[in-house]
């Protein structure tokens, strides 16, 4: 039976795979002479050459090492063709426009590094890349986003006349070239127009032909929505990315959702896009905020000095009818469309629809600006935007779509000539500049590499980890601290303190070779180490489990919050190591561990009530200015107890940004994480709504104040049914007014009824239902420090009261009790 299932279920894989192989569609892997599986697509060993398609010079076949399991294209960077000299693919097909996307991954295989190519790509006459090293590829884009990749897959879109397609690689003189998989792919002839809207030009289109212009894929995102992966887009396989990474504010926007329903205006329009990204969407926020007044925007590097196709797909998923919606775009801060009505353009609600603009970015810019705001000609009523989906496409100039970057995209909008190495940091350091060096790990996310990809190649050891460039921070109290830092390596491979690397073997030295007797901690990730380095200075070491892929991304994620952040009340980040495959992340020491284990469940000794306070506040404070103090508030996503850590003095730092981020409200992967990491801190409206703001964190402390005060874990199943969840049984006594018949015992006699009855309230707005209705972590560290100060004044007083007692005591007494002194004369005039 067995064997008749794997029979059946071979068949049907032959059958889909076969469909998939037609006509003019050609999955090459490179460097190999097997076929394999990937993507859910079935690819051809590039030595079985065919009438169709043939390779003119064998080059050298390398081969790589296993690429974890879980990559989509794993498979097929196993394996690589090397040409040391100019050599060139045929492919014999009919007339039309095709698209073509090279997989590059870096390699090593005998005497070539893939980090030491440098080559060019021609396909027919079009030169799709110059010099092209996959390494500074990496580097370079890695700059304007925020998770580590390592392999870079181009997109291009060109038209082929002749019946042929050659796709030809040059290596520069002395070095090679290399490529690990081609896709030639037939795309619709009217993917593009014959002409496009040209921004601020009133209206002006400009002739567009795949035969004049080649285009390259920038970006390719699903706006407001989870990723697409490129199985799911069946028509070209095209990898769809959330947008939020490239959002200016966050905040400006909220997403929503409509899955029924939506359908194509003609089904010609069925490759333009699947039908999944436009039924995810951002619209204006809209809380309180009743005149719109702001614009939604993004912004995305781009290379100088080419036009570029914006491409916006829109879909009206709440109004059915027109005049709801009015809006305004702009491209490069120039007018490209006015008074935008997308449910009159598209003909009606749940329409797919798309627009395409076309705008030149000089040579001096290297960012792209999308905003979509209010239209003045319109009433406040309708003022509100839309967007579904976005492309970005570049086009190329006198047959040329090479962009040679020696400089570095800063992305702030100007060029940066200066490439910082770590010689001009050092230097920076050493002149006392005043500015705060972060080493930001991000990374090269265009349409290119899809959540699938990345997931994918996380075995490799990231060759985007660049530890390059120069950041300034906000001030904060640890900036004074790191200058003087001891940690600061001023030798060539260590810039600042949070950008030290290691080297295994001084990671092994710290942690005894990783004994385990020192694990602190173990998590998804993997284990938290206790290390010494620098003879004496003690530190958290952070090992990523080398299989652990879900750890990566939340490890990706660390590094780029943590380099980007730096506050007293946030866990700093010491330096790293990425040798030899491993991810390691070097922390600041926390002596007294987490909150949770001073409140219950380690048998340390208790926290007093002015601790616990302190301790909130500090936490308060760091959430607070991430929330706040970054360019675009970040979430943090899983606050908790064990996720608050106490320094040798009981300061309190946030830890752990694994899952920070304002994630995209569908991305059904991050909420699934949440819900792992941090069930019963939940905000239940996160679920309900889907949406995810700083509100959530909220929710969470709010829970960490009931936790601090009752002592006992958020869900213990053990209890009966009504208590095993704290935040719905704290709830239930602190809105009876009673919380204190459920306090700690432990903290019986050392508070005042006043500060609990107080910090209560805050634990009890913390939990509104609504976000809406729940305080501004601003506003909860307001109230934490009156409630510390009520704490201090009863403090004072009880300590007064003592002192009245002993024989020292009256000069004071009718300072600070004066109500006590009152009833003492009462008291003592009573008898006479
Ligand atoms: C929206 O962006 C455009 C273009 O950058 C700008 O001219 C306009 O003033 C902005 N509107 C608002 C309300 O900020
Ligand atoms: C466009 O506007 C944004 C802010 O709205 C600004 O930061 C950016 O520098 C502007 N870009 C250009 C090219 O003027």
């Amino acid at each position: 039976m067995k064997i008749l299932d794997l029979f059946l279920l071979g068949l049907v894989i032959i059958l889909s795979r076969v469909a998939q192989i037609h006509g003019n569609t050609f999955l090459i892997n490179c460097g190999s002479h097997i076929n394999s599986d990937a993507d859910g697509r079935k690819w051809v060993g590039d030595e079985a050459s065919s009438d169709n398609f043939t390779l003119n010079s064998p080059g050298i076949v390398a081969s790589a090492a296993p690429v974890n399991g879980e990559a989509v294209f794993g498979s097929l960077y196993r394996s690589a063709r090397i040409f040391n000299t100019a050599s060139h693919y045929n492919f014999s097909v009919l007339s039309g426009n095709y698209c073509i996307r090279l997989h590059f991954y870096p390699f090593e295989f005998a005497a070539y590094n893939a980090n030491e190519s440098a080559f060019d790509v021609m396909a027919n006459e079009l030169k799709l890349v110059s010099k092209f090293n996959v390494s500074k590829e990496i580097s370079r884009k890695s700059l304007s986003s925020n998770s580590v990749i390592t392999s870079i897959v181009k997109e291009y879109f060109l038209s082929v006349n002749l019946n042929e397609l050659r796709i030809e690689f040059i290596p520069i003189s002395g070095s090679f070239a290399f490529v690990n998989a081609l896709e030639v792919i037939q795309a619709p002839d009217n993917f593009f127009n014959e002409t496009i809207n040209k921004v601020a030009s009133n209206g002006l289109k400009i002739p567009l032909s795949l035969t004049d212009r080649g285009i390259e894929t920038m970006y390719r995102l699903n706006v407001g929505g989870p990723g697409v992966k490129s199985n799911e887009d069946q028509d070209l396989w095209r990898p769809w990315d959330s947008d939020e990474r490239f959002m200016f504010s966050v905040n400006a926007a909220t997403t929503i959702y409509n899955s029924s329903n939506v359908s194509y205006i003609s089904s010609n329009d069925s490759s333009i896009a699947p039908i999944m990204v436009y039924e995810t969407a951002r619209i204006m926020s809209n809380n309180e905020v009743v005149e719109k007044r702001f614009n939604v925007s993004w912004k995305f590097p781009v290379d100088p000095n080419f036009d570029y196709l914006v491409r916006l797909h829109f879909c009206e998923l709440r109004y059915d009818q027109p005049n709801q919606r009015i809006f305004k775009i702009y491209i490069n801060n120039k007018t490209a469309a006015e008074n935008y009505d997308v449910f009159v353009r598209a003909g009606g609600m749940n329409k797919a629809y798309h627009d395409d603009y076309v705008d030149a970015v000089s040579q001096q810019i290297d960012s792209l600006w999308l905003q979509l705001g209010p239209d003045s000609l319109t009433s406040a009523s309708g003022t509100d935007a839309l967007l579904n989906g976005l492309e970005i496409f570049k086009l190329s100039r006198n047959g040329n779509l090479a962009y040679i970057s020696e400089r570095i995209n800063t992305g702030d909008g100007k060029i940066s000539a200066k490439k910082p190495n770590s010689k001009t940091i050092s230097e920076a350091v050493g002149l006392g500049v005043a500015f705060i060096i972060t080493v930001t790990v991000v990374s090269f996310l265009s349409c290119h590499c899809i959540r699938g990809k990345r997931a994918a190649t996380v075995k490799e050891s990231p060759p985007g980890w660049h530890p390059l460039f120069l950041h300034e921070t906000m001030a904060s109290t640890s900036d004074a601290r790191a200058s003087k830092s001891p940690l600061i390596n001023t030798g060539t491979t260590a810039i600042l303190r949070i950008g030290r690397m290691f080297t295994l073997a001084e990671i092994r030295a710290a942690t005894r070779n990783f004994d385990d007797s020192l694990v602190m901690g173990t998590g998804g990730f993997g284990k938290v180490y206790k290390g010494e380095i620098d003879e004496g200075n003690l530190v958290a070491i952070k090992r990523a489990h080398p299989l652990s892929g879900q750890g990566l991304k939340e490890f990706e994620t660390e590094i780029e919050m943590l380099s980007k952040l730096r506050h007293r009340h946030l866990v700093s980040l010491i330096g790293y190591c990425d040798e030899q495959r491993e991810m390691i992340l070097v922390y600041e020491f926390m002596a007294n561990g987490t909150l949770r284990s001073h409140l219950y469940g380690s048998g340390f000794p208790t926290l007093t009530w002015k601790q616990r306070l302190d301790a909130c506040i500090g936490a308060a404070r760091g959430l607070h200015y991430l929330h706040t103090g970054a360019d675009r508030g970040i979430i943090h996503r899983d606050v908790k107890t064990t996720n608050i850590l106490l320094d040798e003095n009981f300061v309190a730092k946030m830890s752990d940004f694994g899952l920070s981020r304002a994630g995209p409200a569908l991305d059904h992967t991050h909420v699934s994480t949440a819900v792992k990491g941090s069930f019963g801190y939940l905000d239940p409206e996160y679920f309900r709504r889907q949406q995810l703001t700083q509100k959530s964190d909220v929710y969470s402390f709010g829970v960490v104040l009931f936790e601090v005060i009752c002592a006992r874990p958020v869900i213990n199943p053990s209890l009966p049914k009504d208590q095993i969840n704290l935040a719905e049984w704290a709830l239930r006594w602190q809105r009876q007014r009673s919380i204190e018949a459920v306090i700690d015992p432990q903290l019986e006699g050392d508070y005042s009824m006043e500060s609990l009855k107080k910090f209560g309230e805050i634990a009890e707005k913390c939990l509104a239902d609504e976000g809406k209705n729940r305080p501004t972590m601003g506003e909860v560290l307001w109230h934490l420090e009156y409630v510390l100060q009520l704490h201090e004044a009863y403090k004072q007083k009880a300590d007064s009261e003592l002192f009245r007692s002993s024989e020292f005591g009256f000069t004071d007494l009718s300072f600070s009790l004066p109500y006590m002194r009152e009833r003492e004369e009462e008291v003592s005039s009573k008898p006479s």
